[in-house]
């Protein structure tokens, strides 16, 4: 069941038609579902009925303290890879003991903050990196729990920038070297390994590649087993894809990749760990945007809209594609028209799609763009002194704003002129 749907000629988010949300709130906003959230954790969550897993929820997809609460009821963790995403899962009341940390990067003052969550598993990238927590943790007198994210060379992802398992990313322990790391590990007084951990990509459209990483997984765990080392988890990251609405292959369900799971790790005698980010948020929301002009171009037609590149990152960063609709449902004789749908920033960037055929549209009316939800508003910045989108939480017939809009004065308040400027900005 879709929860963004047209009704009586109007498009709504669960029972509340998004027209009202963008009278009261105004545009560009983010726009959620909460049913749409809850959905897609159960579905995938389902899938690994029967065998030890936890989803932990890859907080970087959407991070709003709200979608993540909404999580944590459904007993969510999460996969976070900063001190902010720490504290945000914290503050949406996911128990440290539900929450893992990966990333190429953490520094020390996020160790000690993780440690002193009691965080389940660090996922660590670099022997550097263990030697830092090793010293956090001896300091702190604590052992931290480890798995060594290992990259396992296999090619995955739909796009080059998002793909991570390969071995020219920067990602991960060499596959050559990670039974040697693991063997350092074993002699810090700080560490105590409990894991191994993968993530190979993300917008993952079929199940050869997770395949591929779980047979090595699975072959890596035995070595590790036999060289005497305790391997209670297998975290094998985020990644499956989602369908867009473009005519791209379809992804696997949840269903089939949770069945490809269970089949390949039965024997394995491991908690399963799973980081779903975009699999979860993505198609939870939409970003609601007006058309503020229509501008017949020598050879083109362009669609103006308020939304820009520092809303919705992903079409100009790579080549997206994200269904765009109209709020108000085109009639059965509506005139069609061809249009480049950009947004106000100064970038030719700024440019959401090229040559996309769709009702014809004129100043004023509401467009949204579709699968919105992950990696929309996480990645929005203020780029052209732009507030940030504001977000709304629907639920049935009720709806929320979770985001406020900072207005400009809030935006301009942190900024100083020095000292020698002499001169008060405000
Ligand atoms: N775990 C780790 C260690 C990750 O790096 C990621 C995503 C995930 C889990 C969640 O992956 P997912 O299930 O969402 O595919 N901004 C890009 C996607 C970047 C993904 C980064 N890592 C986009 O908008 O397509």
């Amino acid at each position: 069941m879709r929860h963004f749907d047209y009704r009586n000629g109007e498009l709504y988010a669960e029972d509340v038609p998004l027209r009202a949300i963008a009278e009261t709130v105004g545009t560009p906003v983010y726009v959620y579902s909460t049913a749409t959230f809850e959905r897609h954790y159960s579905v995938f969550a389902d899938s690994f009925e029967g065998i030890n897993a936890l989803v932990a929820y890859s907080v970087k997809a959407n991070s709003n303290i709200a979608v993540l609460a909404t999580l944590a009821k459904l007993g969510a963790g999460a996969d976070v890879v900063s001190g902010g995403e720490l504290a945000r899962a914290l503050l949406a009341g996911i128990p440290g003991q539900k929450i893992v940390f990966s990333g190429v990067g953490k520094t020390k003052d996020e160790m000690r903050a993780a440690l002193r969550a009691n965080i389940r598993v660090f996922n660590v990238e670099s022997l550097a990196e263990l030697n830092a927590l090793n010293e956090v943790a001896v300091d702190m007198g604590r052992k931290a729990p480890i798995a060594f994210r290992v990259n396992p060379d296999v090619t995955a992802g739909g796009h080059a920038k998002i793909s991570t398992g390969k071995k020219e990313n920067k990602f991960g322990i060499a596959w050559p070297s990670a039974e040697a790391a693991y063997a350092h590990a074993a002699t810090l007084p700080g560490i105590e390994i409990v894991g191994v951990d993968v993530h190979i990509g993300s917008q993952i459209d079929q199940l050869a590649p997770f395949e591929a990483a779980i047979e090595k997984v699975g072959n890596l765990i035995s070595r590790l087993r036999e060289a005497g080392h305790t391997i209670k988890s297998f975290d094998i990251g985020g990644g499956l894809g989602i369908p867009y609405g473009d005519n791209t292959k379809a992804p696997p369900l949840p269903a089939e990749y949770g069945s490809l799971v269970k089949k390949l790790t039965r024997d394995m005698d491991v908690e399963m760990i799973f980081e779903p980010g975009r699999m979860i948020a993505g198609n939870s929301g939409v970003l609601l945007s007006e058309v503020l002009y229509v501008k017949n171009g020598e050879d083109r037609d362009f669609l103006i809209i308020d939304a820009a590149m520092n809303d919705l990152l992903r079409p100009a960063l790579y080549d997206a594609y994200h269904d765009i609709e109209p709020v108000k449902a085109p009639g059965p004789n509506a005139e069609e028209a061809t249009y480049d749908v950009v947004g106000p920033v100064c970038e030719s960037g700024d440019t959401f799609t090229k040559g996309r055929d769709m009702p014809a549209l004129e100043a004023g009316d509401l467009v949204v763009l579709h699968s919105a939800g992950a990696y929309g508003a996480a990645q929005s910045s203020q780029y052209n002194t732009r507030p940030l989108t504001p977000e709304v939480m629907v639920k049935g017939d009720r709806f929320e704003v979770i985001r406020e809009r900072p207005k400009i004065e809030e935006i301009l308040k942190s900024e100083r002129l020095p000292s020698w400027l002499n001169r008060s900005p405000r």
